[in-house]
């Protein structure tokens, strides 16, 4: 039977995401691989959780082994609301959605907000998973550049204008504007990078003077190892314009596949709506277990210990990087306050993506910096990940990537 003809256009949009497949080729166990972007088994809080679920099951299973609302269980939603609350973000029940963690609310959000032909506006580089989700949409992406201080603004302004000039008039200007603008603000996945508060109200101002949604990306937020807290976007909007994505997998587990979505109530309605037609609910069994686990006060020195053991893996990572890598003009890398990865620009003639190959023949991996560029370009970049290998792995990987960066000088 030929059945490729029978798939629809979405399904063949799609590709397998670059990153598992490179990790495929980094499963040899002599490979030390940057190339993941998984946590710390060692963070994993398996004993307290063993405990909980012994307890949730005996004593309310006709809860946690039963559907729960699409919205989520209103015990999780409550403890949520007041999680968001000490942290400088105020929000009601009729603004809050459980979801089977960020990356399904990355493709709910694509299925209310994109037509076939639409655009969105990323960062220049940006999450591929949220390339992916958005991409079997049908979508165009507007890239914008980041600097030291995150995305662009003078360069989101020229596009607007520009997109604007071709939005026709007002009765076509919402559906040929971007549909909306997707940032990562906090320690960006793959960059590093932090947007300053400067950048983030001159982002708002813009969103503001065209009307356009922004999706604020931030399952990293929690894990900050230096500086200051730079408030949320979504604490600076005044408009309930920003949809906020916010995940355990990160500060609890990933593998419980639990997040959350916060937004105005007419678009959190309309993500309950998508997600009836996906899943019909998250995991009761996930959310009980995260809410005892809250209750039992365990999530914020669960946070703190997580801070503790990333910081001293990222020290060790950049004291290997000094020590090791050559000293090239043009080879650097983004130091960044927090989050799960490091990024490095090579000289500009040198290409990550040829080097790979050369990369796995000498025992190390790393995701190549390309991928997350929507509309191509980034060949000189890679993104390591310092979460997962031990911190001797940490030591030896670097070593083993400057002796190859040295000899494709
Ligand atoms: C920026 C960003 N968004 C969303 C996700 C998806 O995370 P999850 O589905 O585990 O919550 C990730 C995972 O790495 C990410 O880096």
């Amino acid at each position: 039977m030929e059945i490729r003809n029978r798939f629809s256009v979405s399904a063949r949009r799609m590709g397998r995401s670059i990153i598992r497949e490179l990790l495929k080729l980094a499963n040899k166990p002599e490979i030390i691989s940057f190339a993941g972007g998984l946590p710390s088994p060692g963070t994993f809080p398996a004993a307290e959780l063993s405990g909980i679920c012994t307890d949730i099951l005996t004593k309310t299973p006709h809860v946690s082994l039963q559907y729960s609302a699409t919205e989520g269980l209103s015990e999780l939603r409550e403890l949520l609301i007041a999680f968001l609350k000490d942290r400088g973000l105020v929000v009601k029940m009729e603004e809050l959605l459980v979801t089977t963690a960020s990356q399904q609310s990355l493709d709910l959000l694509g299925k209310i907000f994109i037509d076939r032909g639409d655009t969105v506006i990323v960062e220049n580089p940006s999450y591929l998973g949220a390339i992916s989700a958005f991409k079997a949409y049908g979508v165009r992406f507007t890239t914008i550049d980041m600097d030291n201080e995150g995305l662009i603004t003078t360069d989101l302004k020229k596009a607007l204008a520009e997109l604007k000039k071709s939005a026709g008039g007002d009765a076509e200007y919402y559906q040929n504007m971007p549909k909306f603008i997707y940032t990562i603000p906090d320690f960006q996945n793959p960059s590093g990078v932090t947007m300053s508060l400067k950048r983030r109200l001159e982002l708002l101002e813009l969103a503001e003077e065209y009307d356009l949604v922004i999706i604020e990306d931030v399952p990293y937020r929690w894990l900050r190892y230096e500086g200051k807290e730079v408030p949320l976007i979504s604490a600076l909007d005044k408009g309930r314009r920003v949809v906020n994505l916010f995940t355990f997998s990160k500060i609890l587990s990933p593998g419980m596949r639990l997040g959350w979505v916060t937004a105005a109530p007419m678009i959190i309605d309309k993500l309950v709506q998508a997600k009836q037609g996906t899943d019909l609910c998250t995991s009761a069994f996930s959310q009980a277990i995260a809410a005892e686990y809250i209750k039992r006060g365990l999530l914020d020195p669960g946070i703190e210990a997580n801070i503790k053991f990333y910081r001293d893996k990222l020290a060790i990572m950049i004291g290997a990087l000094e020590e090791y890598m050559p000293r090239l003009p043009g080879l650097k890398w983004i130091v960044p306050e927090g989050g799960l990865f490091l990024w490095i620009m090579l000289p500009r003639n040198m290409d990550a993506d040829e080097m790979f190959k050369r990369a796995i023949d000498h025992n190390v991996a790393y995701v190549i910096g390309s991928a997350f560029f929507p509309n191509g370009g980034g060949h000189n970049t890679m993104r390591l990940n310092f979460s997962y290998p031990s911190d001797e792995e940490i030591v030896e990987g670097i070593r083993r990537l400057a002796v190859l960066i040295k000899e494709q000088v």
